[in-house]
């Protein structure tokens, strides 16, 4: 259940893997480099920044996404729920002794707090902001949330930016609630950009039509990340009014054609992935409004060359990635994320 080192050094091997894939050109680099490539994955972006530790709801939604990721509730239980190797943990906020900082030991180093301690130390998975907000949450289970008093993070109240920072109006609480219930979760772009990245990739199949319905009045979304989720067209109604975003994935959904006609007003978008969805030639026309797109992804689709080379002729800069030379193509296409 939990991260032992020769995984992670499994995963960093993976990584690496990618890293010279993606570097070699085979995934997002226009067509034809590298023939025999082996990698499937569909193309996605580097990983995003780390949020900033700014925002209470963003850092307490981080800091349970990490302990989901990390396996902890293999050994704790919060309010009923999770094992029983370790103590339950409803509670460990409401200790005074308990500060943000004293848990980014307990997760890094747990024999510093005891020597025998059965506990795994995840100083080397859990690093940077990602170990505050999993502290930050951890002061929240029976206590107040207490952001870190100094250092890298600010505390709600301020409304300092970096030089070149971008501060938008803050979204609004009750939204923000709505949209992680639905199963998204929001980060801000960078430390100094309070614009957001929604991603409801995570959540997978339990992400439906009904879901995006939350993200009705958030604001300032760049990012939006709904690949396998089980949204289709009817879904995509809710996209129309987030004319901010720059990056949209949507690979591996149920949408077709229909769909696409709700995005013809995303005059910011720049990044599209299509990959593995029922979109066609007839879809793509309706984006040929989109004059900023940049990277469209339509490998396993019904797209053909001739539905490109149009689009093509409508936005000029596009490069539209079709996939790997049939002869490339691996028989089991892998599409699953790390
Ligand atoms: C293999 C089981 C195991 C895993 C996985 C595990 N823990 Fe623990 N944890 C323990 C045990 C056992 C203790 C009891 C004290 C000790 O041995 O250090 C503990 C203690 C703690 C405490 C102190 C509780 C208190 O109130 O005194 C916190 C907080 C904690 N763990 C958080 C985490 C977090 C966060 C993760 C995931 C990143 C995690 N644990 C993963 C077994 C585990």
């Amino acid at each position: 259940m939990f991260v032992k080192s020769s995984s992670v050094l499994l995963a960093s091997a993976a990584l690496t893997t990618l890293a010279t894939l993606i570097g070699g050109g085979a995934i997002g680099a226009p067509q034809g480099k590298k023939p025999g490539s082996k990698s499937a994955k569909p193309a996605t972006k580097p990983a995003p920044k780390p949020p900033a530790a700014a925002d209470l709801p963003t850092t307490l939604a981080l800091g349970k996404k990490i302990y989901g990721a990390n396996g902890c509730a293999g050994c704790h239980a919060i309010g009923g729920q999770g094992g029983k190797s370790g103590p339950d943990i409803s509670k460990t906020g409401a200790d005074a002794t308990h500060t943000t900082a004293w848990f980014e030991v307990q997760i890094a180093n747990p024999k510093a707090h005891n020597p025998g301690s059965a506990m795994p130390a995840f100083e080397s998975s859990i690093q940077g902001k990602d170990r505050t907000a999993l502290a930050v949450y951890m002061t929240s289970l029976g206590g107040t949330p207490k952001l870190p008093a100094a250092g890298s993070s600010t505390a709600a109240t301020t409304t300092t930016a970096g030089p070149a920072g971008v501060k938008v109006a803050p979204q609004n609480p009750a939204i923000l609630a709505k949209v992680e219930k639905a199963g998204g979760s929001v980060r801000e772009i960078a430390q100094n950009d309070n614009r957001v990245e929604v991603d409801f990739h995570m959540s997978g199949p339990s992400v439906n039509d009904t879901s995006l319905a939350s993200l009705v009045g958030m604001k300032s979304i760049l990012q939006l990340n709904l690949a396998k989720t089980n949204i289709s067209d009817a879904g995509l109604v809710h996209l129309k009014g987030l004319t901010d975003l720059t990056d949209l994935h949507l690979e591996g959904t149920k949408i077709t054609d229909k769909g696409l006609a709700h995005l013809a007003g995303l005059k910011n978008l720049s990044y599209l992935n299509l990959y593995g969805t029922q979109v066609t030639d007839a879809g793509l026309a309706s984006l040929a409004g989109l004059k900023n797109l940049k990277s469209l992804y339509v490998w396993q689709t019904k797209v053909t060359p001739d539905g490109v080379t149009k689009l093509k002729a409508a936005i000029p800069t596009v490069n539209v990635v079709m996939g790997w030379d049939a002869d490339a193509k691996p028989a089991t296409p892998e599409v699953k994320k790390p």
